[in-house]
């Protein structure tokens, strides 16, 4: 066979693992809101199901799924997948609220709080931080993880939940609003609101196959860089790309007075940073010996996306 073809089959097996992963993913999802929604207030049930069934990419999934099988995993993680996307989703339905980004259109359907009003968005976001660390040490028990493993698992994701790592990062980034932050700021501010999440999805994944400490620490470098790498991207997004295209309103940055990368560095110079910490990420798995196909691409699509 050719070189050529037998690199785009190679990158076919790739894309194919990512459309089976995001529909597994998908399925989880909707057991989920099955099983665990039952006896919750019809209203905030609905809000929950709505911004959780939404169509999303998936990435913090796909990244964790992706570093699970890296670090040996060989199990169906994907429920344990759709707990950090549980808390991703919840991040969505809060930046959208009139009081944060004020937002009327999310995965090209009106926000959450534009059908279910804001009161009950509030709510459902709030309660599906709960559901998410719920979800994880369930979905971790049914993998037989550890009862130590799972505990730390768990602590990952609220960790980078929290008002050390999303939430406070949120809270930075609307106190920042019509001030030029210097780009070490912006960099904790990114870092936080959104590279913290990614990160975290990586580093379970990692966990939830036991990677050594050694093989953990480079996971973790390579979460810390496509989470950054992945807002700069998005910053450039929102200026270069249609609403049509992101499902979400383009130009809402500017129009919020948000410091982002492309207006410190222009957009080629937000790019190049994006593209310099992609190959970052990638020379810190490959130090490790864990650089695999899925985890490569990954980091790619990070920055070549188009929504
Ligand atoms: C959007 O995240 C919010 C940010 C952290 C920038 P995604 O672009 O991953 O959103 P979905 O899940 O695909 O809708
Ligand atoms: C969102 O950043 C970060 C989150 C934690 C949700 P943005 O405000 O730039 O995300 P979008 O552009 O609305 O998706
Ligand atoms: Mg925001
Ligand atoms: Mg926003
Ligand atoms: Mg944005």
């Amino acid at each position: 066979m050719a070189r050529s073809s037998l690199a785009s089959s190679a990158a076919d097996a790739v894309a194919g693992q990512f459309a089976t992963d995001r529909a597994a993913v998908d399925a989880a999802l909707h057991v989920l809101c099955e099983r665990e929604l039952d006896g919750v207030p019809n209203a905030v049930a609905a809000a929950i199901r709505y911004s959780l069934l939404g169509e999303g990419k998936r990435l913090r999934a796909l990244l964790l799924l992706a570093a699970y099988r890296a670090s040996g995993g060989a199990d169906d993680a994907s429920a344990l997948a759709a707990a950090v996307e549980i808390v991703h989703a919840y991040s969505l339905v809060h930046d959208d609220l009139p009081c944060m980004d004020d937002d009327d259109v999310r995965r090209g359907r009106p926000t959450t709080h534009k059908v279910h009003g804001a009161v009950v968005a509030a709510t459902a976001g709030i309660a599906m931080v709960p559901l998410a660390a719920r979800a994880a040490c369930d979905a971790a028990t049914a993998l037989g993880v550890p009862r130590g493993a799972r505990g730390a698992m768990v602590r990952e994701l609220m960790r980078a939940s929290g008002a050390g790592g999303m939430v406070g990062g949120q809270l930075l980034d609307l106190a920042g609003e019509g001030h030029t932050l210097s780009l070490a700021d912006l960099e904790r501010v990114h870092g936080a609101k959104t590279g913290a999440l990614i990160a975290a999805s990586v580093r379970i994944g990692g966990i939830a196959a036991r990677a050594t400490p050694a093989r953990a620490e480079a996971l973790d470098r390579y979460g810390r860089a496509v989470g950054l790498a992945f807002q700069i991207a998005d910053d450039v997004l929102d200026v270069t790309a249609t609403t049509a295209q992101l499902g979400k309103t383009a130009g809402r940055d500017a129009a919020l007075g948000k410091s982002t990368y492309p207006a410190l560095l222009g957009i080629p110079g937000a790019v190049a940073r994006a593209d310099a910490l992609t190959r970052q990420a990638c020379d810190a798995l490959r130090a490790r010996d864990l650089l695999t196909p899925s985890l490569e691409r990954l980091a790619r699509f990070v920055v070549l996306r188009t929504s």
